[in-house]
């Protein structure tokens, strides 16, 4: 074992002692976890200097690291693009397409790729990794639908693009913790149109595209926003766009309100099917992402932790983990698995990566 900082920790290297956060005391990767650069990143960002390593690594497969790669890509491309638009420029379509290009192209070969880089809660950068996400669980959605390579394409551009409205909204009204006035909604309510504007306007995009941004708030049952449009009369993509949106919002901590936990937000999204969202997407998307993806370590009621080994699909909304440490009391020295399906009275309280 050594001591390393964390400025040094390469992907592939072991942890030999648990990490805990220094402000709140709360455990953030164990004991031999192997380092992948999203925990470098985090461990960075938290500030913490060094960690404990193993002096043995094990090599990380390069595709492990490409996916990381696109994600980051991602994240910096939806960065530029909403930054430069807040600031009068307009969308740089290349660098957009090229990295949902190659999300689809990931996506279409292995629909679970992207699972354990999606959930980052980073407050400060909600936005930009809520983009991306809601383009990944679209583009999974739409591939479970049968969709082409070019609709897939176009929903995801439109999925990553389908917020780029919000850059038109002042942002006492946009940043404003706590509940927005009735006048302040209608204003919120208008990044809709913006969107649609923005990327109507933009060459190298299209209607389709602007079609999702308009819609994404409207509703199967014709509450939405900004026409009240009901279920065909709604983009088929937008209807996609909006499941994933409400799912990943619900799932984020914002400042006026507690993050709701995966099978709580899936939960929410099946149970307002045929209400809020179209059923038949509803029920592909949940069939088809991975709620709790292998590798995502979670607390249980029973005060143990483990580490996803089978997230499982169709509504599987409770996944095997192998129970690796308790948060308190004696150590765990002989993992062992436990399947939640046949446990009913064992639930997830919390996620820790
Ligand atoms: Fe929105």
């Amino acid at each position: 074992m050594r001591k390393i900082l964390v400025s040094d920790l390469k992907p592939g290297m072991i942890l030999a002692k648990d990490v805990y956060n220094h402000e709140d005391g709360r455990l953030l990767l164990l004991k031999g976890f192997s380092m992948k650069p999203r925990y470098i990143s985090k461990l960075e960002s938290l500030d913490i200097t060094y960690v404990y390593i193993d002096e043995e690594a094990v090599p990380v497969a390069e595709e492990d690291i490409r996916e990381e790669q696109i994600y980051s890509e991602a994240f910096s491309t939806i960065k530029n693009v909403l930054t430069s638009v807040r600031e009068g420029d307009s969308i740089e379509v290349a660098p957009v397409k090229e990295t949902v290009d190659e999300i689809v192209q990931k996506i279409i070969n292995n629909e679970n790729v992207f699972m354990q880089l999606t959930g980052i809660r980073d407050i400060d950068n909600y936005t930009f990794h809520h983009s991306v996400d809601v383009c990944i669980y679209s583009v999974i959605t739409g591939k479970s639908l049968g969709l082409s390579n070019e609709e897939l394409t176009e929903l995801g551009m439109g999925a990553i693009l389908h917020d780029i409205g919000k850059c038109k909204i002042p942002s006492e009204i946009l940043l404003k913790p706590g509940r927005l006035t009735d006048d302040e909604f209608l204003v919120m309510k208008l990044h809709t149109v913006y969107g649609y504007e923005i990327i109507y306007n933009t060459n190298g995009l299209n209607k389709q595209i602007a079609n999702i941004a308009c819609q994404h708030h409207e509703k199967w049952d014709g509450t939405g926003y900004p026409v009240g449009l009901r279920d065909n009369q709604i983009d088929k993509l937008a209807r996609i766009v909006t499941v994933a949106d409400v799912y990943d919002a619900l799932t984020a901590n914002r400042c006026y309100r507690k993050k709701d936990l995966p099978h709580e937000a899936a939960e929410f999204v099946m149970g307002n099917s045929g209400r809020l969202f179209d059923p038949d997407i509803a029920k592909n998307f949940i069939n088809n992402i991975q709620v709790y993806p292998e590798g995502c370590m979670v607390l249980l009621n029973t005060g143990e932790i483990g580490s996803v080994v089978d997230a499982g699909k169709n509504m599987t909304l409770r996944p095997k983990l192998k129970i690796i440490a308790r948060k308190e009391g004696p150590p765990i020295y002989d993992p062992y698995i436990i399947d939640l399906m046949s446990n009913p009275s064992i639930f997830i309280v919390d996620i820790l990566t």
